[in-house]
């Protein structure tokens, strides 16, 4: 693992956006991996701001979101559908059926996940997927105990994880209790990850990954130690080292 330590989050997403950004030149029909919630917010904002200075074009790129909450209407809000477009897509001139996410309201969900993998298979793989990391080291919505060889899947969100949420829902009651989300299998068929934290809330798990060589479904996040390409950038708060004190994965 490639890691980068950065001063704050703002430098953190401006390096981030600089990665993808130079992928995009590189491959302009490059297959980007997105992910949502509040650490990518300043990525996106570094990519429109690129985009909207002449930068970089984004016609030929096609995305994969990594996960999407059941019984969410691609409207509703807080579906991440909508994110993603407040976020990214309605700033970029990426063609709108150039971005993909799974498909929360489908009528066969098991159907949705199948259909999503292939899917991502044929557009040839991820070059680069996005990752944030949640508290209890989650990856995706893959959630501890979650094997690393799965594929998308639907999965039932822990209390901690929808309380992590319920800031943008309002209460955790809110958030969905579950989603589709790509599975660690897929996140690691990636040829490339780019993992970004911060914040101090985030120290707990980047210790955890950084510090025990241990690779164990009970931390998701240590799936990453198994593949050749990530990156990790993670600013001053999250790398502070804080010991950890009731762990509860
Ligand atoms: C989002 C996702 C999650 C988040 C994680 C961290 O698509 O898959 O794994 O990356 O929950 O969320 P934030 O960035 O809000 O702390």
């Amino acid at each position: 693992m490639n890691v980068i330590s950065v001063k704050d989050e703002k430098e953190m997403s401006q390096i981030a956006a600089e990665k993808i950004i130079r992928l995009v030149h590189e491959k302009p029909d490059a297959v980007l991996g997105l992910a949502t919630g509040g650490t990518p917010e300043g990525t996106y904002h570094a990519l429109v701001a690129d985009y909207q200075a002449g930068g970089t074009s984004y016609r030929k790129v096609r995305t994969v979101n990594l996960d999407e909450y059941v019984g969410l209407d691609p409207e509703h809000p807080n579906s991440y559908h909508t994110y993603m477009q407040e976020q990214l897509f309605n700033h970029i001139d990426i063609p709108e059926d150039q971005h993909f996410l799974p498909d929360g309201t489908a009528a066969s969900l098991e159907y949705e996940c199948r259909r999503y993998d292939k899917m991502i298979d044929s557009l040839g793989g991820i070059d680069l997927q996005l990752l944030g990391i949640g508290e209890n080291g989650h990856i995706g919505f893959n959630e501890p105990g979650t094997p690393f060889d799965s594929g998308t899947h639907v999965v039932t969100l822990t209390p901690s994880t929808r309380h992590a949420n319920a800031r943008f829902f309002g209460k955790p009651e809110d958030v969905p209790e579950r989603a589709l989300t790509m599975g660690i299998g897929t996140i690691l068929k990636s040829k490339s990850i780019l993992l970004i934290v911060s914040g101090e809330k985030k120290a707990d798990a980047l210790y955890f990954l950084l510090n025990d060589p241990e690779q164990t479904v009970r931390f998701p996040a240590s799936a990453l130690l198994t593949h050749p390409d990530v990156t990790l950038i993670a600013d001053r708060a999250a790398m502070s080292g804080l010991p950890l004190k009731g762990r509860n994965y």
